[in-house]
């Protein structure tokens, strides 16, 4: 996978990502025939999307119709999303999550208990509607004999993501789901060679990448971090050395890229001003960096012109901006986002329905 070096003459356009958004219309865990408008609407020749975060397993899933990537159903579901956006010249990872312990026993196998790092339970937490609530069941500390297994589910997902004919995969190391739990403090109480040290809590996340950059080529791979979120109850007492430790050593796998969250993200969609930056972090890191978390068209640029990015990933401007990169490029007016219809299971209303440039004025 060869992204975008600096100097290059596209640049405000191919620097701009579809960040990974979930939209929990994949019926049954499958991904359904109305992606492929969706996505292929998002495309931009030579541009970077992020599919939405696809459970690796069927333990891996904590929301109503998520997509998954497990069966062989659900690779052959991708494959008409993935050609849509090939189709267009767009480049696209998947996103590959396990929730951990984001879960409830409804959405496990034979009603059991979801597995994390820990047995410590999750507070109800309010949904990102804003109205719900949702309720977790409390965790099974995995034995340290099953973690391979769990390993070995982001491997063959990311087998099966190349077959449904990704570029690549994302690995979702972010937003207290099942890695950044193992990673954060707050959450990992283990004792053994997995809990304690910011090498043991790490570890986890580094098994999955070797084990995939095995599976799959290092220029397949890219994880996304978020290193100063606390959201899920997964926090750390020092997110800074946390993040920095992570850039360093992932440089060991020369990956396609690292993708981090901006520390002002205080929710998955709440922009705070807070001091913390991810410049130590973008420094560190030898490979492609990614940024993401309240970017819009003058920060974005202003990032990669002062070279605090290569590549930056756009969440809600995206999702209700179907030509994003193109009103970018024009410095066009954009569409408002509807936050009512980010999670709604309809097939169209609030997915596919946001206005192309030409049909807004
Ligand atoms: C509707 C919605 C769904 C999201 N789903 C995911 C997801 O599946 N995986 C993930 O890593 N982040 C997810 N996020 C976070 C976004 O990728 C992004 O980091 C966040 O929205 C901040 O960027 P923005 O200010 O450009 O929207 C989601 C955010 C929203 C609003």
């Amino acid at each position: 996978m060869h992204f975008l070096r600096q100097g290059s003459i596209e640049t405000v356009i191919l620097r701009v990502v579809l960040a990974p958004l979930t939209r929990q219309r994949s019926y049954g865990n499958v991904p359904q025939p109305h992606a492929i408008l969706y996505y292929s609407q998002r495309t931009t020749k030579g541009g970077l999307l992020i599919a939405e975060a696809t459970g690796v397993s069927d333990t891996a899933q904590g929301y109503p119709q998520t997509p998954g990537i497990w069966t062989k159903e659900q690779v052959e579901a991708w494959k008409p999303i993935v050609n849509a956006v090939h189709a267009k010249g767009g480049i696209f990872f998947c996103q590959i999550w396990h929730v951990g312990r984001v879960s409830h026993k409804d959405f496990q196998p034979n009603g059991q208990a979801p597995i994390s790092c820990t047995d410590k339970p999750l507070t109800p937490q309010i949904r990102a509607n804003g109205v719900d609530v949702a309720q977790f069941t409390p965790p099974r500390r995995l034995t340290i004999d099953e973690i391979p297994q769990i390993v070995n589910d982001f491997r063959l997902a990311a087998k099966n993501a190349i077959e449904a004919g990704f570029d690549g995969v994302e690995i979702h190391g972010a937003h207290g789901y099942l890695i950044d739990q193992f990673m954060k403090d707050q959450v990992n109480d283990r004792t053994d060679h997995y809990g304690g040290s910011l090498e043991n809590r790490c570890r986890f996340a580094h098994e999955i990448v070797e084990a995939v950059v095995n599976e799959i080529g290092a220029d397949r791979v890219g994880i996304r971090l978020s290193p100063f979120a606390s959201y899920m109850e997964s926090g750390d007492s020092n997110p800074s050395a946390l993040g920095l430790y992570m850039a360093e050593s992932l440089n060991k796998y020369g990956i396609a890229y690292c993708h981090m969250v901006e520390p002002r993200m205080k929710t998955v969609g709440e922009k705070v001003e807070c001091p913390e930056s991810l410049v130590p972090m973008r420094k560190a890191f030898k490979g492609t960096f990614m940024v993401a978390g309240g970017y819009d068209r003058g920060d974005g640029n202003k990032a990669v012109v002062e070279d605090r990015a290569d590549l930056v990933a756009y969440g809600r401007l995206f999702l209700a901006n179907p030509d994003l990169p193109r009103r970018f490029e024009l410095d066009a007016p954009l569409n408002k986002y509807n936050r009512d219809t980010f999670y709604i299971s309809d097939p169209v209303v609030g997915y596919s329905d946001y206005p192309f440039l030409e049909t807004t004025a």
